[in-house]
């Protein structure tokens, strides 16, 4: 009896302290992810924009880098102050409207014209 009644109250305190440590480990794990994942929504349209500059400066298949980065500055720098804001979600906002209008590869801006993969360099 007195066994049982031991076994019950550590049982008891084995299931509280569970919780506590599951609560605690996903309070962290929740807090973190919100952190990587709360952008402020992109206040500019690039849904709708004129992508000319680039698709007729950068074209397929060899992709010049040089003219490729060129045109994509020039058509990113005027939004510099949106797209250089990483607690907006400009800047992937455009790399992704960019790439389905022109049917660029995958990254490829990203890749070879940011500076820091987060930044575009603008005079
Ligand atoms: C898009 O931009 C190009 C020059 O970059 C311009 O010639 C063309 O008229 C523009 N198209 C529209 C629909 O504004």
């Amino acid at each position: 009896m007195k066994m049982i009644k031991l076994l019950s109250s550590s049982l008891h305190l084995f299931l509280l302290l569970s919780v506590f440590i599951f609560n605690g480990v996903y309070t962290i794990c929740s807090s973190r992810n919100m952190l990587q994942a709360k952008k402020v929504t992109c206040p500019l349209n690039f849904q709708f924009m004129n992508y000319t500059i680039i698709l007729s400066r950068c074209k397929g298949p060899s992709y010049p880098r040089h003219e490729c980065c060129a045109a994509f500055k020039k058509f990113a720098c005027p939004y510099k102050q949106y797209v250089n804001d990483v607690s907006t979600d400009c800047l992937a906002l455009m790399l992704s409207n960019i790439r389905l209008y022109g049917r660029y590869p995958v990254g490829m801006f990203g890749n070879t014209c940011l500076q820091g993969r987060q930044h575009v360099e603008c005079p």
